[in-house]
């Protein structure tokens, strides 16, 4: 059965040209900012995605706004109606950082999540659209129509939040790609001591996990090469210094620790103990990293 999502990317799809357009034109702005405003957006900070955590405000806005219209038409409050305004400039002043956000996760994403992301991005806007109506409407004395143009973008919002969901849960957008790696805990063998260059990294598999291993101040360290971001192959990337970064959207790690070093990526990549014996290497998950 086809999705939501999967019906809306469809219908959406004679627009890719558009949004093509728009991503470039999205990364050139992004590309122009400060590394730390662009970590802030991606939340490398915060270990976490920024994004969804930001939706919560209008969302959560929404509901009390469309909620204590309720109440309020039922008992005729003047300070339920306040009440209900203020939630509403909560939603319209909230959406402006979500939406700053999601612009910035939007301009990475490829096919149906592309797609999917700007219909996201259309009923928000919609919404956003209609709740200034609201605001504007309550201003001027029409609360009948404000209240249904802020019930009307609640309903869109919602729809939108779905998509979002989809975006998530379907397609793994700003999932962890490395959370199901499943390396097993025993030594493996997978290569030769000689096959280490003193600079840059040599890509080997474990079992079915692709892995980096790298010469770092004398050791050889060896972390994940599936980046957490959005899945590009870190063995393709460009070392720098002790960090290698992403061929893809220019996520830099540390080649010892996995860390984060700058975003997009906000999860750092898994580690492996290594082991180096008879001019051999192997390596198992480590359990600090
Ligand atoms: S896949 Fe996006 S930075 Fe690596």
């Amino acid at each position: 059965m086809q999705t939501l999502g999967s019906r809306i990317a469809a219908l959406i799809a004679p627009l890719d040209p558009v949004s093509d357009s728009l991503q470039s034109a999205l990364r050139d702005v992004f590309s122009q900012a400060p590394q730390p405003l662009r970590d802030l957006l991606d939340g490398t900070w915060l270990g976490a995605p920024l994004h969804p955590v930001l939706t919560d405000i209008p969302i959560g806005a929404s509901v009390a706004a469309v909620a204590l219209d309720a109440l309020a038409m039922g008992d005729r409050d003047a300070s339920l109606e306040r009440a209900a305004d203020a939630a509403l400039a909560v939603a319209v002043l909230g959406a402006l950082p979500a939406a700053t956000t999601g612009l910035r996760d939007w301009s990475y994403v490829r096919g149906e999540a592309k797609r999917i992301g700007t219909g996201h991005a259309l009923l928000n806007t919609a919404a956003l659209l209609l709740n200034c109506l609201s605001l504007r409407a309550r201003h001027t004395g029409r609360r009948s129509t404000g209240r249904m143009f802020a019930a009307t973008g609640f309903g869109l919002t919602t729809l939108a939040a779905h998509l979002g969901g989809e975006l998530s849960f379907g397609l793994g957008i700003r999932v962890n790609r490395t959370a199901f790696d499943a390396p097993g805990d025993t030594f493996v063998d997978v290569a030769g001591e000689d096959d280490v260059p003193d600079a840059g990294v040599s890509a080997v598999t474990a079992g079915d996990v692709d892995v980096v291993l790298a010469r770092v101040d004398g050791r050889i360290c060896a972390i994940a090469a599936t980046c957490s971001h959005l899945g590009g192959p870190l063995a393709q990337g460009e070392r720098r210094d002790n960090d290698i970064v992403c061929p893809w959207h220019g996520s830099r790690f540390d080649l010892c620790t996995g860390d984060v070093v700058n975003g997009p990526a906000v999860y750092p990549q898994p580690v492996y103990d290594v082991k180096v014996a008879d001019g051999r290497i192997s390596i198992r998950p480590s359990k600090n990293g």
